[in-house]
């Protein structure tokens, strides 16, 4: 959702960032995403901050909103409850959450996508709790969660996303529901434009090697793609039931466009896919 998967659309230079499917450095990878999206913050929400909302919990540009789908539950039962957001950017789904009585905790490992979540704050005037945290290793204690969820965070910009279901795993309580919408895996097949030239698969689906983007002085973006069953694999090895994968279709008349996604295109490909896991019920004391 951040930026291109197409090395295409790049001009390679000296000092400009030269684009590739690549291997890369796990860590090297998580470090330059974390600094690219504090660089990038404005001009990501200058782009992207109307079809969020400043206030508005949408799990992806088919505009799918929460509280439509009610993934998590109808928000009425989660008042009073605890509902870590991870990968959180600004912030605005948390605040959704806030402003209907739900103990939200927007994490991110981004500084400047935490400093524009409390402009939105400021503007919205609802106060969204925020922690500077990697997905990855959550300060919080086990079991403290009644629900997780990212729209879009963390996940695509790691290679180990294995570490971020495991983590919602040990910090949701027993029975409690994480929800995590993702990059639809058949997009990354085809070129990062949504119109009816963007139709011809240019990648192979099983190719894993991570979009990425390098300048002189190494790293400064990338982006991972999963097959379902990658994804489906890393919910189940943290120890999580699947309960449902959503795949929003792309409403007539939705008149948006995100990078690859768009109405032309999205009638015809998945953009967005949303895996719904809940930790299992155990015994007493769980
Ligand atoms: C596409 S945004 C999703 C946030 C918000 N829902 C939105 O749509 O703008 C991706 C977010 O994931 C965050 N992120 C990337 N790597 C992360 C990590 N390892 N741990 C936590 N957050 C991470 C980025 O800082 C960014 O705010």
């Amino acid at each position: 959702m951040h930026g291109s998967v197409s090395p295409d659309s790049l001009t390679p230079g000296r000092s400009g960032p030269w684009a590739a499917y690549a291997d890369v450095d796990a860590e090297a990878a998580a470090r330059a995403n974390a600094a690219s999206w504090t660089r990038d913050a404005d001009d990501y929400l200058a782009e992207h901050g109307a079809v969020l909302g400043a206030a508005d919990f949408v799990w992806g540009p088919e505009g799918l909103r929460e509280e439509d789908a009610r993934l998590l539950g109808p928000v009425e039962d989660l008042r009073g409850s605890t509902v870590v957001e991870v990968g959180a950017g600004a912030a605005q789904c948390s605040r959704w959450l806030t402003a209907r009585g739900v103990r939200a905790i927007a994490t991110d490992v981004s500084e400047g996508m935490l400093a524009a979540a409390r402009s939105l704050d400021a503007a919205t005037g609802i106060r969204t709790p925020t922690l500077l945290a990697d997905a990855r290793s959550l300060p919080l204690p086990d079991r403290s969660a009644d629900a997780v969820f990212t729209s879009f965070g963390a996940i695509p910009f790691v290679g180990d996303a294995e570490r971020v279901h495991a983590e919602a795993a040990r910090v949701l309580r027993s029975g409690g529901l994480w929800v995590c919408s993702v990059t639809h895996p058949v997009r990354w097949m085809f070129p990062d434009d949504p119109t009816a030239e963007g139709m011809g698969v240019t990648r192979p689906y099983f190719d894993r090697r991570p979009y990425v983007e390098t300048d002189a002085a190494g790293v400064r973006y990338a982006e991972f793609h999963r097959t379902v069953g990658d994804h489906v694999r890393h919910v189940v090895s943290a120890g999580l039931d699947l309960v449902d994968i959503v795949e929003p279709e792309w409403p007539a008349g939705r008149d948006v466009t995100w990078g690859g996604w768009g109405p032309e295109r999205g009638a015809f490909v998945p953009g967005t896919m949303i895996l719904v896991a809940r930790r299992p019920v155990s015994g007493p004391g769980a």
